[in-house]
């Protein structure tokens, strides 16, 4: 008897629990058909559908408050889709059809992105693709008094722009005005609204390692740095002197380029600042200031007297202008950052550090700075007027 009773039950739990499944089945069914009904209804494609069905209910909902959204597929297929965002992505598309969503769609996904600046952001976006200027320049500089809107955004979308030169910037873009703003932040950041040695003030030596020294910052006559050590033998051409740690670097890098068959001697390392005026007064004498100052440093204005420098030349002790078209240069060129060094004054870039190529010519930075620069091509000037100043 008392079997049969629990059978009973049973049974009729395992019905009721069917039931239930059954009506969540119905429920379920209904809604879909129903999303995809309306789906069809706002006008959206087969395969349109397809595609936004492989989104969460949250975000079909989502989609179902808005119009028919043309870009939609676009949007939520790209790599920068961000699901939280899709309701702005839908606002802002349907709202400001004429401009490309594209451009909105890259807008709202910027970090800085405010939803209250909206309809500022879309009054440049009419005359400007830079976004990242755009962001800026309504976040952080409308209510501030700046008179020429159009460079400014220009400007503030550089990597390298730095707030507080923005005056130095736009006076320098007033009597330049044929320069990109990627050039007049290169320029200015490398201080170039300036005049060489006029203008210079001392350098920072408490940078230590990564103090700056150019035609705008020198050295005082008793500036003798700690930590120099010999370099003698196989690593120098007569003797010579560097820090002990770019010492310690240079010798890795000379002896690894000596496994390839490629000798890196040192010619001169630390030099005085006594040794660099009667240097730089013997090429005043043969070639005049003006021919001098384009290769070698006034005295107090070198970065050898840092210690973290070093010229260099190979076994058969070519001089610095032949070294450019030594094997030993064409290794330096893509190898010296991995041990820590630049090319200090490159090609091409004779304008901002003041000075001809030097292929001869390494400083010391470290490998993490020295790879910054080497992948993004910038001289040391302007590495250290963003990041080190
Ligand atoms: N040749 C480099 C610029 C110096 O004299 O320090
Ligand atoms: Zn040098």
């Amino acid at each position: 008897m008392k079997n049969k009773k629990r059978k009973v039950k049973k049974k009729r739990i395992f019905g009721l629990l069917f039931i239930i499944i059954l009506i969540f089945v119905i429920i379920f069914l209904i809604f879909n058909l129903k999303g995809n009904k309306s789906l069809k209804s706002k006008g959206y494609s087969n395969l349109e559908i397809a595609e936004i069905e492989k989104l969460t209910s949250n975000e079909i909902t989502t989609i179902l408050k808005y119009d028919y959204n043309k870009n939609l597929i676009y949007m939520i297929d790209s790599e920068n889709y961000n699901s939280s965002k899709l309701n702005l992505y839908m606002k802002y598309t349907l709202k400001y059809n004429d401009i490309d969503y594209l451009k909105i769609f890259e807008l709202i996904n910027n970090e800085n992105f405010r939803e209250d600046k909206i309809d500022d952001y879309i009054y440049y976006l009419n005359k400007y693709d830079e976004i990242n200027g755009i962001i800026k320049f309504v976040n952080e500089f409308k209510d501030k008094n700046i008179k020429d809107n159009d460079i400014t955004i220009l400007l503030l979308n550089e990597k390298y722009f730095i707030e507080d030169y923005l005056n130095r910037y736009l006076s320098y873009y007033n009597t330049h005005k044929n320069l990109e703003a990627s050039e007049i932040i290169k320029r200015v950041n490398s201080k170039l609204d300036y005049k060489f040695y006029d203008d210079s003030s001392k350098a920072d030596t408490s940078k230590g390692m990564y103090t700056l020294v150019n035609k705008f910052y020198y050295l005082s006559n008793d500036f003798v740095p700690d930590n120099l050590v010999n370099v003698t033998g196989i690593y120098a051409r007569d003797n010579a002197q560097l820090n002990s740690t770019a010492y310690e670097n240079f010798i890795k890098m000379a002896d690894d380029a000596r496994k390839e068959g490629l000798t890196l001697k040192i010619t001169t390392g630390y030099r005085s600042y006594n040794f660099q005026a009667t240097l730089y007064n013997n090429y005043v004498k043969i070639d005049g200031v003006k021919e001098a100052d384009t290769y070698s440093a006034r005295p107090g204005y070198s970065e050898h007297q840092l210690g973290y420098s070093a010229d260099l030349t190979n076994d058969k002790n070519v001089s610095f202008s032949e070294f450019e078209y030594t094997d030993e240069y064409n290794w330096l060129k893509n190898n010296c950052y991995k041990y820590g060094f630049i090319m200090r004054y490159p090609k091409d870039k004779e304008y901002l550090t003041g000075y001809i190529f030097e292929a001869w010519h390494y400083r010391y930075v470290g490998v993490d700075i020295a790879t910054y620069i080497y992948e993004n091509n910038i001289t040391y000037e302007e590495y250290y007027e963003f990041f080190l100043r």
